[in-house]
């Protein structure tokens, strides 16, 4: 058994990745903009939210599946799209696809991911969705959706929390800027992670594969930039929008949402699926929480599509959590990178059944045997407790969600 198959927990997966990788490689994944408060505050405002759990309830029992854009999972989870994977194991994007797939769970490919549509097709197949950024490039934007329709993928997600990249200050300090250059700085720190200099010497260093070719992120290296901003396209607006949503055939889902009207606005022009987002802190410092914004953006979008929640999520309580304040499902980015780069496709599996596990334990302390048992009474706020005697299934209010605890 490796390792990375008895972590016990996603706090001790991450450890044996940041042993694993060199520290600006670690720092790239694992960083947010600016002073980081939205990153912060994303694990902060799960951790602020209380169980008021049922007693007496026959839960020998409990049934996780739901559905996900009409088609059934075994969790309410799905997994983040995520850029760069390669560059904390080579293999990482295969081996999260495959053990989504193997879960029963979507797996969601990024426009800069370290495999190509076709590869994650050919090698993964299982539910796949296609994370589009809005790129400057009309033509090869539409070629990737193009792509992702032939190779079967089964959702666009539009990422559009990025008409620039972020300020990612890990990034700058650690010189990971584009174009890449290695400094001394950086052999010291690689040397010191053999492992992982031994794979990228015997592999090479990891393709931008959808963009191969092509300038400026197709250079093997580009990913690893907080500073790519030349790339996406400022411009992007509800109309460009609109002609995606009008040429491709298949669920829509849009990504990086924070406000109920514009969540409303996305319901009403027939997107399926909404994820409450602030990029998992990596893009606008400062937000507020997606499980925050996430109860006022369900009362907004009335049930018209599909609200799903991401960002911070790093227990099954969490999954939990952001049920009973009204997300279909959760999804996560960094705990499966955790997994894959501490064990790959096995580290990645490992760190989905440690959720899985987790929320099926917490939903028998909680005396919710069916996810749809889990409702707003569930979670108490800070300083909140007046919902419980007030009215049972009252969802929490979004502002009372986002104060701190006293
Ligand atoms: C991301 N995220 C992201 N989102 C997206 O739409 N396209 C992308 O290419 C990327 N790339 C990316 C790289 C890395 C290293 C991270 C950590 C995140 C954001 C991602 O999809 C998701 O919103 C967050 O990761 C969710 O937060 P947690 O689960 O990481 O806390």
């Amino acid at each position: 058994m490796t390792r990375a198959e008895e972590a016990h927990s996603i706090a001790a997966m991450r450890e044996l990745a940041r042993r694993r990788l060199p520290r600006s490689i670690f720092d790239f994944f694992e960083g947010g903009a600016e002073d980081e408060a939205s990153l912060r505050e994303n694990v902060a405002s799960f951790a602020r939210l209380r169980l008021a759990p049922h007693i007496l309830v026959d839960v020998a029992s409990v049934d996780t599946t739901t559905t996900l854009l009409g088609r059934p999972v075994t969790l309410p989870l799905a997994i983040a799209p995520t850029g760069g994977a390669g560059f904390g194991r080579i293999g990482s994007d295969v081996a999260i696809a495959r053990a989504a797939a193997a879960a029963g769970i979507p797996y969601t490919l990024s426009t800069s991911a370290t495999a190509s549509i076709e590869r994650i097709a050919r090698e993964a197949p299982g539910r796949l969705w296609f994370q589009a950024y809005m790129l400057q490039d009309k033509p090869l934007l539409a070629a990737l959706i193009e792509r992702a329709y032939a190779a079967g993928f089964e959702a666009l997600m539009v990422t559009v929390d990025l008409p620039v990249g972020g300020k990612r200050e890990r990034d700058i300090v650690n010189r990971m800027s584009y174009p890449f250059r290695f400094s001394r700085s950086h052999f010291a720190q690689f040397a010191a992670r053999p492992q992982w200099l031994l794979e990228l010497a015997r592999y090479g260093i990891p393709m931008v594969e959808n963009l191969a070719g092509l300038d400026p992120l197709a250079t093997p290296t580009s990913d690893a930039a907080s500073s790519v901003g030349r790339s996406y396209d400022s411009s992007f607006n509800w109309g460009r929008l609109a002609v995606i949503r009008d040429s491709w055939r298949r669920p829509l889902i849009v990504k990086g949402v924070l406000r109920p009207d514009d969540a409303g606005r996305l319901a009403a022009i027939g997107v399926d699926a909404i994820v409450v987002s602030n990029h998992g802190g990596r893009q606008l410092d400062g937000t507020i929480a997606p499980i925050s914004a996430l109860p006022a953006i369900v009362a907004a979008v009335a049930g018209r599509a599909e609200v799903w929640v991401d960002g911070g999520v790093r227990r099954g309580s969490d999954i939990l959590k952001a049920r009973a304040l009204g997300a279909g499902a959760v999804l996560i980015g960094r705990p499966t990178l955790y997994g894959a780069f501490a064990g790959g496709r096995v580290g990645a599996a490992r760190a989905i059944a440690i959720l899985a596990d987790e929320l099926v334990r917490t939903m028998r302390l909680c005396g919710v045997p069916t996810l749809d048992q889990i409702n707003g009474d569930l979670v108490v706020c800070p300083g909140e407790t007046s919902i419980l005697t007030e009215n049972a299934n009252a969802r929490p209010r979004a502002s009372h969600c986002a104060a701190p605890s006293a």
